[in-house]
């Protein structure tokens, strides 16, 4: 049956309190670190060598389609009610939002250390600590609009700006592609200071605390964050229906660029067995309300 995700705005303070007990049952089994892990595990940069299929690559869209259903499905083994919510950050896009109530995601880091103080996942409530972090604390941490050297959520205008582009991704396939929905998106740039951050990148950098780096999946909102990024893939092959829908089509030639690194369209994405091209559409699984 095709199930529904929903805007987090609109969910009603049941449907939160029970994606919150799936999460908080997940973290409890240790199942929920496993795929902390699984994401870090899958965070390596342009340098690196081998096949990158997550980040800054082609299949940051269909890897992470992938791993949301892999989670959503561990929630719904708890709960079978239960849906990714998603969050449009150009919409809801101030600390006062109501994701960030505690029925919901709760709220900012405190100044001292960054450590959450309300809602399910705040430190003192002691249901969510951090095994899996790259910094020492074991709470979560978030320090939003990044004060140090504030930075803001995108708009309406900049994703619009990825959103046109009739391409889907383009060589040299990585962080430095100019060129392409995929990185518009993703959101790497060659810019300085606050503009070096774009969408999706840009989101995480305006949550700051875990949301930083591969230990992004600590903080719940990471899949409210990607369910919405899966949204906007869905939406810009409705906005380009002629476009191919995933580029490479086959293994970059013999330039060299990126040659092993890409998972073009009919190569698989580790961990799974499975084709960016059999992720092409999520209709038949889960629809968008
Ligand atoms: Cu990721
Ligand atoms: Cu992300």
């Amino acid at each position: 049956m095709v199930y529904t995700r929903k805007n987090q705005s609109h969910l009603t303070s049941a449907e939160k309190r029970r994606f919150v007990n799936a999460l908080l049952e997940l973290k409890r089994s240790g199942r929920y670190d496993a795929f902390v892990r699984t994401h870090i595990e899958y965070y390596v940069s342009d340098g690196d060598d081998g096949l990158r299929v997550a980040h800054m690559t082609p299949s940051f869209f269909p890897w992470h389609r992938r791993f949301l259903l892999e989670f959503e499905r561990a929630l719904q083994r708890v709960d079978s009610a239960v849906t990714v919510p998603y969050w449009d950050w150009t919409v809801d896009r101030t600390p006062g939002a109501s994701l960030w109530g505690g029925g919901l995601m709760g709220g900012n880091g405190r100044r001292s250390d960054r450590q959450v103080m309300t809602g399910p996942f705040a430190g003192p409530a002691g249901n969510w600590v951090i095994k899996e972090g790259e910094t020492d604390g074991d709470f979560l941490m978030r320090d939003f609009g990044r004060p140090h050297d504030p930075i803001d959520l995108p708009t309406e205008d900049e994703l619009a700006r990825a959103t046109r582009d009739p391409v889907y991704d383009a060589a040299p396939w990585d962080s430095t592609s100019t060129e392409g929905y995929r990185n518009k998106l993703e959101g790497w740039t060659s810019g300085s200071g606050s503009a070096k951050w774009r969408n999706h990148n840009r989101v995480h950098r305006w949550i700051g605390g875990h949301m930083l780096g591969g230990a992004s999946v600590n903080d719940p909102v990471f899949w409210l964050h990607h369910s919405f990024v899966d949204l906007l893939w869905d939406r810009w092959q409705a906005r380009h229906p002629h476009s191919e829908p995933y580029l490479p089509k086959k293994p970059p030639g013999p330039e060299g660029l990126r040659r092993g690194s890409v998972a073009a369209r009919y190569e698989a994405m580790p961990p799974w067995d499975v084709k960016p091209d059999e992720l092409l559409s999520h209709r038949r699984i889960y629809r968008y309300a």
